[in-house]
């Protein structure tokens, strides 16, 4: 019984209420906060992956993403105004799944944030050598990627990627995190980019390259979908922001979907202008920067670089906020005893935790150094859509254990929007390729290895109640 051990939902509640957060967040800021945390390497970046999967059809695949994330957004926003303490849904299924469940949905977590920051990191480096390779700099060849990330060239190691992640591994310890101001600001920037895309880029377009529209038919589509899932990511970020909301049973559900209906219009406003420019299997070429190269082929490249230079900096917002829910989520399971204490400890001056800033930071960014783009999407995307699942399935539980719990959001259509979610998950998890899936298995299995080796001894909650 005691993998179904469980946090007191009540007396978290009642500790979240006593942190006293300011509650000044709007619709209008929460929708921000979202487009902060999706605008990033999956647009700038997979875009190029995703036309070659789906052809122009990789409009449709961005839909059929965003939709999937609708709805397990909806859920999670329940999920998160019922028990809006800060931290993430790790914390919030410890309470009603139980130690096991919460485990293995932290464990995913790591593997989702850890990894899109070393993916963001890759995406950010593209982008730079594109920007700087306009002023005629160039790295050494094999220091622009990870080996095996190139088809016929010898690269050995992504020197941008890692240097960037060490750069935002130093902000992170010292205590910079991202302010509202500068949220705000890079959303801006964001924003501008892409509507340049799209305005300058559709006067380029020549709709014979929409056809074949479906070259590799609905599975192209549905591989595509599976891996555009990863452009969305971030859009949780709104909710975990629950206990800052004003008016949480209006405002959450409208920046959960308002901000992921913007990215979603915009996303496939890029894709039908970008495929429209540069015929789809082109991309094949595995081009680091697919978005700014449609505005080269195109012959503009002044906004091209004024593209490079936007994505370079509105993707370091991207890596500073993944790292950021990265060491929080690896901060809570070891304050919690599921994993070794020196992992919680914070440092005196700077009050962070440096020893898992670093840890993290180092890894994941080598981790982006030696790993290609594809790879690690692909993984990111499998972790996310089963930690979404079981957060969908949450809220059918919770409503069933504690249905009186005062709920600020309630997700609408419950059952059928959960159920929904996670069927939609699932889909998208089927549509991965088969090596990712037996990485995420291996992954699994380490991470149960750990938990029964390690954590289940020394949760604090097993003290406390033995
Ligand atoms: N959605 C984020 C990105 O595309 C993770 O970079």
């Amino acid at each position: 019984m005691s993998l179904f051990r469980k946090k007191n939902v009540e007396q978290m509640i009642a500790g979240a209420e006593r942190t006293g957060l300011k509650k000044a967040l709007g619709a209008l800021d929460l929708t921000f906060l979202g487009i902060g945390a999706i605008i990033g390497t999956g647009i700038f970046v997979l875009t190029g992956t995703g036309a070659v999967q789906a052809g122009p059809a990789l409009m449709i695949a961005f839909l059929i993403a965003a939709v999937a994330c609708a709805l397990a957004g909806l859920a999670y926003a329940e999920f998160a105004s019922t028990i809006p303490v800060a931290g993430s849904i790790y914390t919030y299924s410890y309470a009603t799944l139980g130690e096991l469940a919460a485990w293995v949905i932290g464990w995913d977590l790591m593997l989702e944030y850890g990894l899109a920051t070393s993916a963001v990191s890759v995406g950010w480096s593209g982008y730079l050598q594109s920007l700087v390779a306009g002023f005629g700099l160039k790295l050494p060849v094999a220091l622009t990627a990870a080996p095996g990330a190139v088809p016929g060239a010898t690269t050995l190691f992504n020197l941008p990627a890692f240097l960037v992640m060490m750069v935002i591994t130093t902000l992170l310890s010292v205590g910079v995190r991202e302010s509202t101001r500068v949220n705000n600001l890079m959303v801006g920037i964001k924003v501008l980019v892409v509507l340049a895309v799209i305005a300058v880029g559709v006067f380029h377009v020549q709709p014979a390259n929409w056809h074949p529209f479906m070259p590799h038919g609905w599975h192209g589509v549905f591989g595509a979908a599976a891996v555009m899932f990863f452009a969305f990511i971030g859009f949780d970020s709104v909710s975990s922001a629950a206990e800052e909301v004003k008016n949480p049973k209006r405002d959450l559900p409208i920046g959960i979907i308002a901000s992921l209906a913007i990215c979603a219009v915009l996303y496939v406003a890029v894709a039908a202008v970008v495929t429209g420019i540069v015929p789809a299997p082109r991309f094949a070429d595995n081009i680091a920067h697919p978005v700014s190269y449609a505005l080269q082929v195109a012959g503009e490249n002044w906004v091209a670089g004024f593209i490079d230079l936007g994505a370079v900096l509105g993707m370091l917002t991207v890596i500073l906020v993944m790292s950021y829910g990265q060491t929080r989520i690896i901060f809570a399971m070891s304050r919690d005893g599921l994993l070794p204490q020196v992992l919680s400890r914070v440092h005196p001056r700077f009050a962070t935790p440096v020893t898992t800033t670093w840890l993290v930071g180092i890894f994941f960014g080598l981790i982006g150094a030696l790993v290609p783009l594809n790879v690690l999407a692909e993984l990111i995307n499998i972790g996310t859509l089963a930690a979404f699942s079981m957060v969908s399935i949450a809220v059918l539980v919770l409503r069933r254990t504690h249905p009186h719990l005062p709920r600020s959001f309630r997700c609408p259509g419950v059952p059928v929007v959960p159920l929904l979610a996670v069927a939609a998950c699932v889909f998208l998890m089927v549509n991965l390729q088969l090596i990712t899936w037996i990485a995420f298995v291996v992954w699994l299995a380490i991470g149960l290895a750990v938990y029964f080796g390690y954590s289940r001894k020394h949760s604090l909650l097993a003290r406390t109640k033995h």
